[in-house]
């Protein structure tokens, strides 16, 4: 392709793949399936490789993110990030209009009022209709530049077109992790193994200073904006310069509305204060904003915030209750976890029966006893939490309380590491719930995908010692299966059918399905390309472990200790026997064919299909060799982004040839030669 037809597709594709998300992400319909789209955006991302010179900043290939920033450089705002005066009462609010009025000398202004969105305050800097930087709030006046994580937010536009829009402007807004995609983390953490996340806030704002685009890509952030800020406005009131931003495709929370008088505005406080639960993402008050420029600038400014604006806080809704009971589960990794059992009782618009307690430390530090009257409070988690105890209600003959020292389940001692909070039961082998959650992650839809058994069948089958372990589904019989209760021909035969055909699970999938604790679906996919299959996995010692992509010390120790098991490799020589994937496929890493045979390379830089590793083993594996330095002798440079400038101009010097990814894949596939 010469490049001017490039250019040509690449526009026509940005445009396309642009309009295409739009219609996804904003208006919530498709015209096209998500293959036709994955394709589109293939092509785009395959042609910015070979035509880097229009690899532009708003293109949506910056989306799927792909860039590694090591260090975020520091940047000064150009309008110092402020922050809002708080209040909590509608006397407050009502001072602080006054105040408004004194100042202004007149009572003909309007209120602007916005939800507070709990996230991470971001300045986007736009020139020429182009995002080129994105900023986290920092200490005010100076912050992070984080730009390459902001392109991953879908709802972020990269370019924006249209008449009027200003040549240089800056946009306010609050990132956030939605509470949806915060729990579905958090659940898959869960089936990891992982410690669960805090809350929404505080990973929204540890996904933006991650290294890895990619990774923050598949967090689906997202933005609402809040504010436009030039250096001559040409917008009069705040509520005019919401609409352009609006008009321009900026993520604007419909929850705005323009307030004639602080009536209105105590209103608008009432009206939001329980839908607020039903919007994507926590809020924890109102910003009430004077509408008029002209009006903000004759109020000024604080050393610290604006006159013109203030923030008011709901209180969190705390509702008194008593503490029936404690009741602890028992994971799949035997973590332990206290609830705190509830008389029921109405909070922000659901009753709620239950709180968690988190663990033993918890309950210490709030020195629960049963009985208590205790407060709790709805945060953004599902479960709310117990934030106190109303001591003056406690009952005289009341004991302090102790956590278990056995298992509920199968009554081991239980164990807690030093310096964890955690109790565990170590009795893994024989705990019920640790067997059987370990069923459940074997079959789950993201590991061996076995949807034709369910929780119920599992408990079933555990009861009747038919599964103890992954191995024995496989053993199961039609008559095993027919005799459990519920089952009659056509779903014994489903269910034996979905046995059967997890068989065909890569093996990527299968060392996910382990169960190994802190491997979870990413760092399974990286072990299985790294190491090629089981054996090489089982044998490798703590430093080649933590040599494979994302392998650090915790996970290494948690690898080895699990290989070291006679039971695991008891399990893993019978699901081998079965016929389970134990290696990565031939054909899923390019089976080589000795297109490369006799060729040296080396690898340099971050590269956009495969890890660095992953491009090593797939230079041996078509007869290639790969070297550590650049010599004269070396064939090919094979140069990724971010390589360092000093390989670059060695390489040039001494003539030998650079290529990039993708003449590498050309390469591979059979496409030529380089010429
Ligand atoms: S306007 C002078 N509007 O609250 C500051 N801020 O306490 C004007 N925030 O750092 C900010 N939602 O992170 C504004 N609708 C909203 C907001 C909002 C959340 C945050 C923002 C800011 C902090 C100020």
């Amino acid at each position: 392709m010469i490049e001017e037809e490039a250019k040509q597709r690449i526009d026509e594709l940005i445009e396309l793949v642009n309009y295409h998300n739009n219609l996804y992400y904003q208006q919530d319909t498709s015209e096209i399936t998500d293959y036709q789209f994955d394709m589109m955006l293939e092509e785009l991302v395959r042609l910015e490789q070979q035509f880097p010179q229009f690899k532009y900043p708003y293109s949506p290939s910056q989306r799927v993110g792909g860039s590694v920033t090591k260090s975020f450089r520091t940047v000064r705002h150009k309008y110092p990030m402020l922050s809002l005066g708080n209040t909590y009462s509608t006397d407050e609010l009502i001072d602080f209009d006054n105040r408004v009025k004194k100042l202004l000398g007149h009572s003909n202004y309007r209120y602007f009022c916005e939800l507070k969105f709990d996230g991470v305050a971001l300045s986007l800097s736009y020139e020429d209709g182009i995002l080129t930087q994105a900023v986290t709030r920092g200490d005010g006046s100076k912050g992070d530049d984080i730009t390459a994580n902001a392109r991953t937010i879908k709802t972020l536009p990269l370019r924006i077109t249209g008449n009027n829009i200003p040549q240089i402007f800056e946009v306010r807004g609050e990132a956030f992790m939605p509470n949806e995609v915060f729990h579905q983390l958090n659940a898959e953490r869960e089936a990891n193994g992982e410690v669960a996340l805090a809350n929404p806030r505080n990973t929204a704002s540890g996904t933006l200073k991650m290294q890895d685009s990619a990774v923050v890509a598949k967090r689906n952030l997202d933005c609402y904006v809040y504010s436009l800020m030039m250096e001559n406005p040409s917008f009069p009131t705040h509520s005019e310069s919401i609409a352009a931003l609006e008009k321009w495709g900026f993520n604007v929370s419909k929850t705005y509305a323009q307030c004639n008088d602080i009536n209105a505005v105590i209103e608008y406080i009432d009206h939001w204060a329980t839908l607020r639960f039903e919007l994507p993402l926590e809020t924890d008050g109102i910003v009430v904003k004077v509408d008029s420029f002209s009006d903000q600038e004759i109020l000024g400014f604080t050393a610290k915030s604006p006159r013109w604006a203030i923030a008011y806080k709901y209180k969190s809704e705390n509702k008194p209750t008593v503490l029936k009971s404690i009741s602890y589960q028992v994971g799949r990794t035997g973590a332990i976890t206290p609830v705190a059992n509830l008389e029921p009782v109405l909070l922000a618009g659901t009753t709620v029966k239950r709180a968690s307690l988190h663990n033993a430390n918890e309950i210490e530090r709030l020195g629960l006893r049963i009985g208590d009257t205790i407060f709790i409070e709805k945060g953004g988690e599902i479960i709310p939490k117990v934030t106190g105890i109303d001591i003056t209600k406690r009952r005289q003959d009341s004991q302090p309380l102790k956590f278990i020292e056995n298992c509920p389940e199968c009554g081991t001692r239980l164990m807690r590491q030093p310096g964890e909070a955690i109790h565990y039961c170590p009795n893994i082998k024989g705990c019920p719930p640790q067997i059987k959650g370990r069923i459940q992650h074997f079959i789950h839809r993201d590991t061996m995908d076995i949807d034709s058994i369910g929780e119920r069948t599992i408990a079933l089958l555990f009861e009747q010692q038919l599964v103890l372990t992954p191995a024995d589904l496989y053993k199961l019989q039609y008559d095993d299966i027919i005799s459990l209760e519920g089952f009659k021909d056509l779903s014994t035969r489903n269910l034996l059918a979905g046995i059967e055909n997890s068989k065909n699970s890569g093996f990527e999938r299968v060392l996910f399905a382990l169960g190994i604790r802190y491997v979870g679906k990413t760092v399974a996919e990286k072990l299985a390309y790294h190491f090629r299959n089981i054996d090489g996995i089982a044998s490798a010692s703590y430093e080649e472990l933590i040599e494979a992509p994302e392998i650090g010390d915790r996970i290494a120790k948690s690898i080895l200790s699990f290989f070291e098991d006679a039971d695991n490799q008891q399990l893993i020589a019978e699901l081998k026997e079965i016929g389970l994937n134990f290696e990565v496929k031939q054909e899923a890493v390019n089976l080589g064919n000795g297109s490369l045979s006799g060729m040296t390379f080396v690898v340099s830089g971050v590269f956009q299909s495969f890890d660095r590793e992953e491009l090593k083993n797939t230079i041996k594996q078509h007869g290639g060799k790969v070297m550590n330095g650049i010599s004269g002798k070396l064939n090919y440079l094979l140069a990724g982004e971010k390589m360092g400038p000093s390989k670059l101009k060695k390489a040039t010097d001494l003539g030998v040839e650079i290529i990039s990814e993708q003449q590498f894949i050309s390469m591979i596939e059979g496409n030529g030669s380089i010429q």
